[in-house]
């Protein structure tokens, strides 16, 4: 079987190798990946864009606020230590064959940056996902953890449609028999030593390794506002690089050992093509969205919708594009509580004491977010709940604001302020753009970074013509002399649309040291951003019980993520310079020739248990680990009657 289906792959392959390989694959959802690489790899080497990308990428990573710390990154985040200037002026002397390779190059050592905020997303080769039917989970059998093919492979995959299992079909391949395997090996190495390796390379997004491992698997999430289920980073990672991934494992029901080379299918997640021409101007080439835009210009402060102006700190998951659902049979079968529609879902667990929220993101409706918080509380209240678990599993971030106000909310407005302290990077085009933006009178209707967006440590909002940048603070990291803004105050508080109780609706006092006490946070770790703050804010003031589930055997996992205080995309950064009228300064990164995102962790969030720490480089490690089981991995449900019991 296995020969059998390299010879077709290596057939359709031959088949594809026409004039333009674009043409070959214009219109269909699926393709051999080698099809697809074949397409990606036909447009040739360009040194005007190879410039163009990496003058871009090394102006916009001026104002990385962790850019030092990568010279000597601190334990346990040592892995993602690297010259980040050196590396830039390796790319820009590379010598590639193609457009592809010096593109692919950049997003792959962004990627291994792991900071989700921090990273290049070419729009051009980020639009196939590959996707095996064969997505991996670690979970514990009979006591013992090890990894194994999602037993709902089948029930999961089949999402993907007919035009997705029908290629195997042709193939010949069997994939629905290695459901629920044991995996022995993966291209002949331990399981855990392969995920290792994809969690290194493939997954990016987070400091921590742990919580890469946990990304490499496939795990239930909340996609926008409906239950899905993730394919995992092994299974379906973004590009085409790979062709197939070899196993060992035992498959249901079979006592020996075999050897199966799956191969990939890749899904395409761009803009509709017809030929290579066209796949370059939808795909590749800069349209009108790619850069930014000078907001004294195309708005009034009236037109502004204050929404676009809210401060973001969430991950982009390409992975998402193809996401599918969660097979309806693992969806809760509890009924919802009112305040469910959106991004939260919540439920009471069996005898009305325990409330669950599963908070899938912080983003979505920003009104109705909050709205949904206060309805979800008040149904608890009423039902007579008193602990609450908070589920944050794959949640990606989202608004900074929405994650002060759950805080608030549950630790009452008696608490004081809800964020961190913050600060932005005190580069020269920094200093520049403040001071312009003052003589301009700019304010934070169309900048970001206007005085007016934040408060004084007091909380006194500043005012628009405050220089916070006017004098730096000096810093040094690494050995390195990196000055800062003045430290700074959110102030969510004025964004808030709902009241705040003054005390906390649930006692948050630590009761004895039970699996979970009164509140209590379950995840996978993949807590990114926003919500990386939040249940950072939960921990250093509640010392909130945190668990964490799955991640390698005898590996830390930490309950958070990255912990980027805001993160603006490559246009916001951009339109900050332009409405500064500072576009023509030699500092200011080029407008992109090509259409992609190089966007930026552009404020640190300060810890409170060491304020000369950012919380992004701060261990902490969850109360308690749990394993995965086949009834867990993919069951929210079953997950928290398993952690309430
Ligand atoms: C390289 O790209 C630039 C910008 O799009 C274009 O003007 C130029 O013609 C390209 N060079 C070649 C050799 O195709
Ligand atoms: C890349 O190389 C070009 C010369 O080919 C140079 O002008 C440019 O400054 C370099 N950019 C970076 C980021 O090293
Ligand atoms: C695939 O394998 C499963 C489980 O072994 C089996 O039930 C099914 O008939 C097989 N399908 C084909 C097309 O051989
Ligand atoms: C995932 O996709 C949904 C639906 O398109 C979107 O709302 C959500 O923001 C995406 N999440 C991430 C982390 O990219
Ligand atoms: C739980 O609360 C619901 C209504 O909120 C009520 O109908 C039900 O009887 C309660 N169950 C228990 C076990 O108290
Ligand atoms: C807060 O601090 C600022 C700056 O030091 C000061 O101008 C302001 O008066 C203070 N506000 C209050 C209420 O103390
Ligand atoms: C720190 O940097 C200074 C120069 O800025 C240098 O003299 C000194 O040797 C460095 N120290 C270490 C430990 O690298």
């Amino acid at each position: 079987m296995r020969i059998i289906s390299i010879i077709s792959l290596l057939l359709t392959y031959v088949r594809f190798a026409t004039a333009d390989p674009c043409a070959d694959i214009a219109g269909k959802a699926f393709v051999p990946p080698a099809a697809a690489l074949a397409c990606l790899k036909s447009f040739p080497f360009n040194e005007t864009l190879r410039v163009n990308m990496m003058n871009n990428a090394a102006r916009v990573l001026d104002f990385y606020t962790f850019e030092e710390y990568y010279l000597k990154s601190p334990p346990p985040f040592q892995e993602s230590t690297v010259n980040i200037r050196a590396t830039l002026a390796r790319l820009n002397a590379t010598a590639y064959e193609t457009d592809y390779d010096a593109s692919w190059d950049l997003y792959m050592f962004t990627t291994q940056m792991n900071d989700g905020h921090t990273r290049w997303f070419p729009n051009c080769y980020n639009s196939y996902q590959n996707v095996l039917p064969a997505p991996v989970i670690t979970a514990s059998v009979n006591g013992e953890e090890g990894v194994y093919i999602a037993p709902d492979a089948v029930e999961f995959i089949s999402l993907l449609g007919e035009e997705y299992t029908s290629f195997f079909d042709s193939i010949h391949f069997n994939w629905t028999r290695l459901a629920g395997a044991k995996v022995l090996a993966i291209e002949d190495q331990d399981p855990y030593a392969y995920v290792d390796t994809i969690a290194s390379t493939v997954s990016g997004n987070y400091l921590d390794h742990g919580v890469r491992v946990n990304s490499v698997f496939s795990s239930y999430r909340i996609s926008g506002t409906d239950f899905s289920q993730r394919v995992g980073d092994l299974a379906g990672p973004i590009g085409v690089v790979q062709t197939a991934v070899k196993f060992q494992l035992i498959p249901v029901g079979s006592t020996s050992a075999e050897t199966v080379t799956v191969p990939f299918l890749a899904n395409f997640i761009g803009v509709p093509f017809t030929d290579a021409e066209s796949f370059w101007a939808n795909n590749c080439a800069a349209n009108e969205a790619t850069n930014g835009v000078d907001n004294k210009d195309v708005v009034s402060a009236a037109t502004v919708s204050a929404k676009s102006r809210l401060a973001k700190a969430e991950i982009i998951d390409l992975s998402n594009s193809s996401a599918v659902g969660l097979p309806q049979q693992f969806i809760p079968t509890l009924p919802p509580v009112s305040g469910s529609t959106g991004v939260i879902k919540s439920y009471i667990l069996p005898g009305n004491h325990t409330g669950v929220m599963f908070v899938g993101s912080f983003g979505g409706d920003f009104d109705a977010f909050m709205s949904d918080v206060v309805q979800t509380i008040t149904a608890f209240q009423e039902a007579g709940v008193t602990r609450l678990i908070l589920d944050l599993t794959n949640n990606g971030g989202g608004f900074v604001c929405l994650g002060q106000f759950l805080f608030q909310y549950l630790a009452g407005s008696s608490f004081g302020y809800p964020g961190f302290q913050s600060t932005t990077r005190g580069n020269i085009l920094a200093q520049k753009i403040v001071a312009s933006d003052i003589a301009l009178g700019n304010d934070d209707t169309i900048t970001f970074y206007s005085a007016d967006n934040w408060a004084f440590l007091n909380g006194t909002q500043m005012p628009a013509s405050y220089d916070y940048l006017d004098p730096l603070v000096p810093f040094v990291v690494n050995n390195v002399s990196d000055p800062t803004s003045q430290r700074f105050h959110d102030t969510c508080t004025l964004s808030f649309t709902q009241p705040i109780p003054e005390n906390p609706p649930f006692d948050l006092e630590l009761s004895s040291a039970r699996k979970c006490s009164k509140q209590s946070i379950v995840g996978n770790g993949n807590c990114a951003s926003t919500c990386a703050m939040f249940s950072t804010l939960m921990n250093e003031h509640f010392l909130t019980k945190n668990a964490v589930f799955g991640g390698k055997p005898g590996e830390n996992v930490e309950f958070k993520g990255m912990a980027g205080n805001q993160v603006l995309e490559w246009t916001d950064l951009d339109s900050e310079i332009k409405t500064a009228d500072l576009d023509d300064d030699p500092l200011a990164p080029p407008d992109l020739l090509i259409s992609g995102n190089f966007r930026v962790n552009w404020r640190t969030a300060w810890s409170f248990f060491d304020e000369q720490k950012p919380i992004a480089y701060v261990s902490e490690l969850p109360r308690f680990r749990f394993p995965y089981t086949f009834d867990t991995y993919n069951n929210p449900q079953n997950l928290w009657l398993f952690a309430y019991v």
